[in-house]
């Protein structure tokens, strides 16, 4: 008996072992914004350093390089995206969710028959699994259809999903839309005590879509086989601890993405790289880096405060002016009357930086910011404390965390007014309470080193993940 199970056991382990070596590939599905697509392929390029081959199915919007990727193979489908995407320019701050619902429709049936060619082409045994940005619902169906497992990179902040969840996404509540003038508009909000009206104000101005949004996702993530965090336990442990105790299944914080590979062979505009001869030449911690991420808009007159408060300082800085950032703008032109002349060369204006060696580099002081996941992150990641112009969907509430829970940066809590901007920039950067924000934010920074050594909580999770992804 003894025997006939050790044969068994044995016939046994060598079919899963060949088994495991013929599951080896990873398909991965981004959502087409820099934001999301620099997290997915972090984690592809992460994901294949421990073994895995990786095939990335995209929308032709905004497709990747293939040739910064020569390791993976992509799959481009049709996505129609361009029936709505001169609205960019207009809508994405008003309601995000418009564009997501839109691909979640537009792409159902060329994935499914890209990943039916798939399966086809590989054999259904050498898929391990699916990892797709949580906001692609539909993707779930899909695979249960072809019953392939399913995992979720969430490309927010964990604490977002528990506030998003908490929300009541309603336009009668009075909850949005509001002004200065409410009441309540500096209070607390009873469901998330992190944020206040204000904040929840901003996320959108259309509650009900984000409504549907938030609760498909959250339960299709639910649905799937597990969820992938970027960012790491020390961080946010309370958040994760909740989210596993709400969501029934298993979770993996192997964050900072960006720590294992930079962000900068995703990028989809190229990066000015003469900015670091540039930093090179200016003083330890001198310059303030502003960057309002890949979607974010700003009003003409926000932009000629941002720039007013930068002229009406000595601070050197480095501005990132992305095009069409001030919706209807070619670049500059909204730049005040003799701006340039003022600032001579205190100040360089790009159209997009290669963010993470800005912010690694000894002359950058203070990221000035629209408080993107990823940038928050990447600030972290080098101890660069922030002042925060959170626009809209979870920015607000990262902008929270940043200001009033970790303490590591400054929130413009009224908007672009050159007197404020004036005002948070010596706080940050002259001030005592910079200087402990600095500290905090360094600590905060070798708790991420920490986290990715050997041993620690992050390579603890990369291990876990991959071990899972081995079991289906
Ligand atoms: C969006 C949302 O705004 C954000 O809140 C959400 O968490 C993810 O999707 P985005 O606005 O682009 O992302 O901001 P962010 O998450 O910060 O991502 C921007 C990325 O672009 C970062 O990885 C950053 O390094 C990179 N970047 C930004 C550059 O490479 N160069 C730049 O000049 C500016």
């Amino acid at each position: 008996m003894n025997m006939e199970t050790n044969v068994s056991d044995t016939n046994l382990r060598c079919t899963q072992s060949t088994e495991i070596r013929r599951r080896n590939r990873i398909i991965l599905f981004p959502l087409p914004f820099q934001g999301h697509i620099n997290p997915m392929l972090q984690l592809a390029n992460i994901l294949h350093t421990q073994g895995f081959k990786i095939t990335i199915i995209h929308t032709e919007y905004n497709s990747p390089n293939h040739s910064n990727y020569p390791h993976f193979t992509f799959k481009s489908i049709s996505d129609r995206f361009f029936e709505i995407e001169s609205q960019l320019a207009t809508k994405v701050d008003a309601d995000p969710a418009y564009f997501v619902k839109y691909l979640n429709r537009s792409c159902v049936e060329p994935f499914r028959e890209c990943l039916g060619g798939l399966l086809a082409e590989y054999g259904e045994g050498s898929i391990a699994c699916l990892i797709t940005d949580a906001v692609f619902c539909f993707t779930q169906a899909v695979a249960d259809s072809v019953k392939l497992p399913r995992m979720v990179i969430r490309t927010s902040s964990p604490a977002c999903i528990l506030a998003w969840g908490a929300l009541p996404f309603s336009s009668q509540n009075g909850y949005f839309n509001l002004t200065k003038q409410d009441s309540n508009y500096e209070e607390s909000v009873p469901e998330y005590p992190v944020m206040k009206f204000k904040d929840v104000s901003k996320m959108t101005t259309n509650p009900e879509s984000m409504r549907n949004l938030v609760t498909d996702m959250l339960s299709h993530m639910k649905a799937s086989s597990g969820l992938i965090w970027n960012t790491f336990k020390e961080l946010e442990e309370p958040a994760l601890e909740t989210i596993r105790q709400e969501f029934s299944v298993p979770n993996f914080a192997l964050g900072p993405f960006h720590k294992y590979f930079s962000a900068s062979s995703s990028s989809l505009i190229e990066q000015d790289i003469t900015v670091l001869s540039w930093l090179d030449t200016q003083a330890p911690k001198s310059v303030i880096y502003i960057s309002f991420g890949s979607i974010a808009h700003i009003s003409e007159s926000e932009f000629q405060e941002v720039a007013h408060g930068l002229a009406n300082t000595g601070f050197p800085f480095l501005w990132v002016v992305r095009p069409g950032v001030v919706p209807g703008s070619k670049w500059v032109e909204s730049l005040p009357e003799k701006f340039l002349e003022r600032v001579g060369d205190r100040g360089r204006i790009v159209k997009w930086a290669p963010q993470q060696d800005v912010l690694a580099h000894p002359a950058t002081g203070c990221f000035w910011s629209h408080c993107g996941w990823n940038s928050t992150l990447e600030s972290i990641c080098e101890g660069v404390p922030m002042i925060c112009s959170p626009s809209f969907g979870d920015q607000p509430l990262n902008a929270r965390y940043v200001s009033d829970v970790w303490k590591i940066g400054v929130l413009l809590e009224d908007g672009f007014d050159r007197v404020g901007i004036q005002m948070v920039l010596q706080r940050v950067m002259v001030d005592k309470e910079g200087e402990e924000m600095r500290e905090r934010i360094i600590s905060l920074k070798e708790k991420v080193n920490l986290s990715l050594d050997e041993g620690g909580s992050s390579q603890k999770s990369l291990k876990g993940l991959v071990d899972y992804i081995l079991s289906f």
